[in-house]
């Protein structure tokens, strides 16, 4: 049964456009009280006002690729990570030596969820949306684990996904009070490929004019990521479904990278 969300704080990273703008527009039109986190706040906050009139919404400045300006977040009931890039660029280290889009879609990710999960209510609720189910395996994690010898656009996503897996279930464990979970949006008309050159963009542009449109992504993902109970990591696919395959580390792998992405972050 969906649990009530009236009133609750939510805190949407990436809320700003794209699929974190669905899913903010959702957990609105529930009666939230919805903050978005991006680098600019667009033109959301109006929407968010239409799509929720109970509930009071606001934004917040952060980048992701400074993990410093990710510390002093407030504790939502139920926080959402989308924020995202998607480039042909090559590894392109951040101001904390991480490369942007490892930084984007986990490392910055695991380090706000580790940061709020221990302020957050039982029955509080995490997801972060990447690729649950449809990354392949990152298999030099051990000896490249950061990728700087290893870079390329399949191996920066699938260590991502792979990585998310290990330490959202690590995550998952530790908080037994919290919903955890990782999804999958499928193909989404957004802004997704802006960063790409000119001849990737247009096909990808051209592509998009068949995907989910963001308010039915964020629907979808929202409904099934409220329908979750706690204590066991969770991942959903792009019909919200549970994944078929729900993770491909085993246990001394994902204590690995745990402790990799401890010591890169400053958790351990
Ligand atoms: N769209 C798809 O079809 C699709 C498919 C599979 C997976 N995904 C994944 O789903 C996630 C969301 O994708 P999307 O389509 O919603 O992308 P999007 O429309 O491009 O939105 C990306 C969001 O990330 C935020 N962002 C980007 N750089 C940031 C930074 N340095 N610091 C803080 N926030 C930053 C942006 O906000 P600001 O510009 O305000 O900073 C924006 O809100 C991504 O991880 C993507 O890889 C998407």
């Amino acid at each position: 049964m969906t649990a009530p969300v009236k009133k609750l704080n939510a805190l949407v990273i990436g809320g700003t456009s794209g699929i974190g703008q669905g899913i903010a527009l959702a957990l609105a039109s529930r009666g939230c009280n919805v903050t978005i986190a991006g680098r600019t706040p667009k033109d959301v906050l109006p929407l968010l006002k239409a799509a929720g009139k109970d509930g009071t919404h606001e934004f917040i400045a952060v980048n992701g690729f400074d993990l410093k300006t990710l510390d002093d977040l407030p504790a939502p009931d139920l926080l959402v990570m989308t924020h995202g890039m998607a480039t042909t660029q090559g590894y392109t280290p951040t101001v904390d030596g991480i490369d942007q889009k490892l930084q984007l879609h986990y490392f910055s990710r695991l380090y706000i969820a580790r940061k709020l999960a221990p302020k957050m209510p039982e029955n509080g609720r995490i997801i972060t949306v990447l690729s649950a189910g449809v990354h392949s395996r990152y298999p030099k994690f051990n000896e490249d684990f950061t990728l700087e010898k290893n870079y390329s656009v399949t191996n920066a996503a699938d260590a991502a996904g792979f990585y998310t897996d290990a330490g959202f279930e690590k995550l998952a464990d530790d908080f037994p009070n919290l919903v955890v979970c990782h999804a999958s949006p499928g193909f989404v008309s957004t802004n997704w490929g802006t960063e790409m050159p000119w001849y990737v963009k247009g096909p990808v542009r051209v592509l998009q004019v068949f995907g989910k449109s963001l308010e039915k992504c964020g629907e979808i993902i929202t409904s099934s990521w409220l329908d979750l109970s706690p204590g066991k990591y969770n991942t959903i696919d792009q019909n919200g479904k549970p994944c078929k395959t729900k993770v491909l580390h085993t246990p001394a792998e994902r204590e690995i990278i745990v402790s990799k992405t401890d010591e890169l972050l400053g958790l351990a």
